[in-house]
């Protein structure tokens, strides 16, 4: 019976544009007949009889716009939406947040899906991929958390890597972003490079000279609260020098060539001269220190313990990336990934 209305919902709706002229003629005529009553019997005084003939008239006229708009409220996104399952106040607020085109993308997933309204009022939350969130979703067989799917979706993980990387955006300098989808290619050399003191490298190294200042200012004071003295093992790196880099790491520890922020100059991977390997050095009190206090320098740790999907690589505790200290407070705060930081706050339409 439902479905048999619903083709009847259809068909009239095909034929509007046939039966519009149609209904217009039906207006008219009933207008006129309502004129002509009034005349007829008002000149024969016969008043009684019109008022009932003009209240019948309009009567007519109110069941008829009334069907029309039952009739067209079943086309609205608002009704096909409440039809999938979801209280009408949910079908609203859908109608009221997204883009035509995502209503529609949402009917065309023919089902109530869970996260659609809790996605809505989620932190990160950005209208433009809320389709994808819930493609993510769907796809998802891990069940990752509702946040997880927003970062995951904001930073492109969805997307085909190759086809979805584009040239990185250097005019943002030291917010350039770098990464697996965003990348330099072989001709970018920074312009600032300056050279760390030998007392604080093993050979020589270079970064653009705001994260030398930087990085002297932050290993003073680590020095101070821990006695240990911070050494920087890597620097600037080259394209060139990045392909050697690549083939010597494990896998997931190096980037691609050209998907290396260490070719910004903005990037620096520092031990210390008590703990010079990567791991003592993460569990050692100035590793701690660094951790916790490099944003009061300007830098975050750019491979946090995070779900590393978001970025790409493994955990780095190592691996610091210079971003300036309003910035590097934010991303602290927020407990979030430069990536994440990058999509919602700087890549935004
Ligand atoms: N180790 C980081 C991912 C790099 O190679 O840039
Ligand atoms: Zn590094």
């Amino acid at each position: 019976m439902r479905q048999k209305l619903d083709d009847i919902r259809q068909w009239l709706s095909r034929q509007w544009s046939a039966l519009k002229p149609w209904a217009l003629r039906l207006l008219k005529l009933l207008g006129e007949w309502i004129a002509r009553v009034w005349k007829v019997y008002t000149v024969r005084d016969n008043r009684w009889l019109a008022v009932p003939c003009t209240a019948a008239a309009l009567f007519v006229l109110l069941v008829l716009v009334k069907s029309y708009q039952g009739i067209a409220y079943n086309y609205t996104n608002e009704c096909k939406i409440y039809k999938l399952g979801y209280p009408i106040e949910d079908a609203r607020t859908l109608v009221a947040t997204l883009s035509e085109a995502q209503e529609d993308t949402l009917i065309a997933h023919q089902e109530h899906d869970t996260i659609a309204i809790p996605v809505l009022g989620m932190r990160y939350f950005i209208a433009d991929n809320f389709d994808r969130y819930l493609a993510l979703h769907k796809a998802d067989k891990t069940s990752a958390p509702l946040d997880v799917i927003i970062a995951l979706v904001n930073v492109g993980y969805d997307r085909d890597r190759e086809s979805s990387a584009v040239p990185c955006d250097t005019s943002k300098g030291q917010l350039m972003l770098v990464n697996g989808r965003h990348y330099l290619d072989e001709n970018y050399k920074p312009e600032n490079l300056a050279k760390f003191s030998m007392d604080y490298c093993y050979e020589n190294q270079r970064a653009q000279s705001v994260v030398v200042d930087a990085f002297m200012e932050m290993q003073q004071a680590c020095k101070e609260q821990t006695n240990a003295q911070l050494m920087v093992n890597s620097a600037y790196r080259s394209y060139k020098d990045q392909i050697g880099t690549y083939k010597r790491n494990p896998k997931g520890y190096a980037a691609r060539a050209g998907s290396s922020e260490h070719q910004t100059g903005f990037a620096i991977d520092v031990t210390s001269r008590e703990h010079p390997m990567r791991w003592p050095f993460d569990k050692s009190e100035e590793g701690i220190w660094m951790r916790e206090h490099c944003h009061e320098y300007g830098f975050i740790l750019r491979y946090p313990k995070k779900q590393s999907q978001i970025f790409g690589f493994a955990y780095e505790p190592w691996h610091l990336r210079y971003v300036g200290k309003e910035v590097a407070k934010r991303i602290h705060d927020e407990d979030i990934t430069f990536d994440e930081y990058y999509a919602y706050y700087l890549d935004r339409n």
